[in-house]
């Protein structure tokens, strides 16, 4: 089967990040993406539309769920894809990312997925290169895909974003999950909340566009989406809490503190979990309240959507060159 034809709502080359984006264009990316998730509930999940395109997953930093599910949409879209090994390229060899990403690009490949630890180094690198580029994490800049996924969560889940309440908890200051889910749940219309102590909220939290909160019980107080956030220790220099026990104490997600949440309010976490840190086990495996594994499946739908549109676009634009 085919891509299907659709209207071009989403003119862009790349995906870099949600800032900037309209909320047509944010919610036309969700339509996109739910249009593939019964497809992916299917036994016979394979598409041709993206047939002898070439996808490239270049990823500077660990990753469990965006590599894999770039690479099962890609394939489950027809597409060849390559993952790059960065510990076995030639970076080892001290390559610079633009002369690697140039290397790359002569080899023609229609996407390149990059996640990488700093803050800008996708966007620089998408100026080097022809293909188009979808950031899968730029240090605690950006994860446009991940805001769309938890978008499209909460909007299958609650049937909109507009009006919802929605508390961010945990360590804002690094995360690249909480920007893009600020970006995107302000522009879509919900109302953000940051939950975290002050050392781990941004300098100029509340120009982000969220009400700040440093009692996680206040910050609970009838929200209707929780989303928790990892104590991202790998990017911190120094010490950020007292210590693990007393962080989960005054921010860890228990029943005790969702409690204080609308009856039917929602747990999500981007995942990886640190269980009993962030987020008490059972919480976390809770089919009635935690949609987090409801993410990590309908993660698989976005990136088959982002790849569609931007493919679409990158073949538009070369039959318009051609014709020009
Ligand atoms: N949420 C997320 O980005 O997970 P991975 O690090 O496993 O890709």
């Amino acid at each position: 089967m085919s891509v299907p034809v659709r209207d071009n709502r989403y003119p862009h080359r790349h995906l870099l990040g949600i800032d900037g984006l309209s909320a047509d264009e944010i919610g036309y990316l969700l339509d996109v993406s739910d249009s593939y998730v019964d497809l992916n509930r299917k036994v016979d999940k394979k598409q041709t539309g993206l047939r002898g395109q070439t996808l490239i997953n270049l990823f500077f930093e660990n990753s469990t769920r965006t590599r894999t599910s770039f690479e099962l949409a890609g394939k489950r879209l027809g597409s060849d894809v390559i993952n790059m090994s960065v510990a076995a390229s030639a970076i080892k060899k001290g390559e610079t990312l633009l002369d690697t990403a140039m290397t790359l690009n002569a080899m023609h490949p229609d996407v390149l997925v990059v996640r990488h630890p700093e803050s800008g180094a996708v966007k620089l690198l998408s100026e080097k290169v022809e293909c188009a580029v979808i950031n899968a994490g730029d240090g605690s800049h950006e994860h446009p895909t991940q805001a769309l996924l938890d978008a499209l969560t909460i909007r299958r889940r609650r049937g909109r974003l507009d009006g919802l309440v929605v508390a961010i908890c945990g360590d804002i200051l690094h995360s690249r999950v909480a920007r893009s889910n600020i970006h995107l749940l302000n522009v879509m219309g919900a109302r953000v909340r940051l939950v975290a102590p002050p050392t781990l909220l941004p300098t100029a939290a509340v120009r982000l566009g969220a009400e700040v909160f440093n009692d996680m019980r206040a910050g609970l107080a009838d929200c209707d989406i929780v989303m928790m956030l990892r104590l991202q220790t790998e990017r911190m220099q120094g010490r950020f809490v007292p210590s693990t026990r007393e962080y989960y104490r005054f921010y860890g997600l228990d029943s005790e503190k969702l409690a204080l949440a609308r009856p039917d309010a929602l747990i999500m976490h981007p995942g990886p979990m640190n269980r009993g840190v962030e987020i008490d086990s059972q919480l976390a495996d809770d089919i009635t309240r935690s949609v987090i594994l409801d993410q990590v499946e309908l993660g698989v739908a976005v990136r088959m959507a982002c790849l569609e549109v931007l493919s679409g676009n990158r073949r538009r634009r070369s039959i318009e060159s051609a014709v020009a």
